[in-house]
């Protein structure tokens, strides 16, 4: 079988002046795309800025061969986003590809969690996956042609303590995805996300350093970029990554119970019914919220 490549193909990489973003720009790079280092170079916290990051990147991907431009603008502005997109379309003159990446951690239990690391977490992850998009989308949509990747966490998928605002922002991004493999399916945008697991400077914050060592970013990389890939025909899809694990992640609803609504129905019907309501045996995924809405509505005629 062929090589996957990506001649031809430009490639936004957020937050990729180090970790996953890095490792992600490299192979993208190594296997033909030209690339834009965007990074902030702030702080895990999202404090300060500065080029070294997104420079030292842009540097092997240069020494290694490949074409790489740098940039330097926080995703977490409306102006930010446009200026991303902007830097790829003079550098490269298109864009096929973007990876959401870049991120933040403020982590605290929610009774310290203060406003400053709610509207932090929130406008890098959640309000920047939409500032990059949107400038890129209208981009993608002209060339009928895009491969979007979102990153979420199993924080938002699960759950985990002390990351109330991060969590919550990060599974925002699962709704925008959502939305936009609607959106996109009739310009060939295919729009997918990955919850990854690596040891980074993040990760180093919550993991044993042998943990940190151990799981290697460039164990993520291969699925993003198959994500990005013309290979991939996918959309909609939440894909897991770390370690050498891969698998999919999914939001399903049970086959529930219909009561007859014309007869009235109490908490009690729903306390006497609530394990078979819980069931998960039979669940499945939907492809919209329509086909959701469908099933509801259906129980008016059970
Ligand atoms: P990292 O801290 O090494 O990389 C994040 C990069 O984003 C940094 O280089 C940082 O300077 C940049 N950045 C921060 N704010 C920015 C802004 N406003 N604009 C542009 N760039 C900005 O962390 P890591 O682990 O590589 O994280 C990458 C992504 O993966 C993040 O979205 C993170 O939430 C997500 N993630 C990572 C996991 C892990 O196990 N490492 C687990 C789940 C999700």
């Amino acid at each position: 079988m062929a090589e996957v490549r990506f001649d031809g193909r430009v490639a936004i990489v957020t937050g990729a002046g180090g970790g996953l973003g890095r490792s992600h720009a490299l192979l993208l790079a190594s296997r033909g795309a030209k690339v834009v280092v965007n990074d902030l170079g702030g702080t895990v916290e999202g404090t300060g800025a500065g080029s070294a990051a997104a420079d030292k990147v842009v540097e092997e991907i240069r020494a290694a061969g490949g074409e790489a431009v740098a940039n330097y603008n926080g995703v977490d502005t409306w102006e930010g986003g446009e200026a991303i997109v902007k830097t790829a379309l003079d550098a490269f003159g298109k864009l096929d590809i973007l990876i959401n990446n870049a991120g933040i951690l403020r982590d605290k239990s929610f009774m310290k969690m203060e406003e400053i690391d709610v509207d932090k977490v929130i406008a890098v992850h959640l309000k920047g996956g939409f500032n990059v998009t949107k400038a890129a989308f209208p981009v993608m949509r002209e060339n009928n042609y895009g491969r979007i990747v979102m990153t979420t966490s199993n924080t938002g998928l699960y759950g985990n303590f002390g990351q109330a605002n991060y969590g919550a922002a990060k599974l925002g991004l699962v709704g925008l995805m959502h939305t936009l493999k609607l959106e996109g399916a009739r310009y060939n945008i295919l729009v997918n996300t990955i919850a990854p697991i690596a040891g980074t400077r993040m990760t180093a914050t919550v993991m044993p350093p042998d943990m940190v060592e151990k799981l290697k970013p460039e164990y993520v990389s291969p699925m993003v970029a198959y994500m990005c890939s013309e290979e991939c025909t996918d959309t909609g899809i939440i894909f897991t990554a770390g370690a050498g694990y891969f698998s999919r992640a999914v939001m399903v609803e049970g086959p529930g119970i219909a009561l007859n609504a014309q007869k009235g129905i109490t908490v009690e019907d729903i306390r006497d019914r609530i394990g078979d309501i819980k069931k998960l045996e039979g669940a499945q995924p939907f492809g919209q919220s329509n086909e959701e809405i469908a099933r509801i509505v259906a129980a008016l005629n059970a």
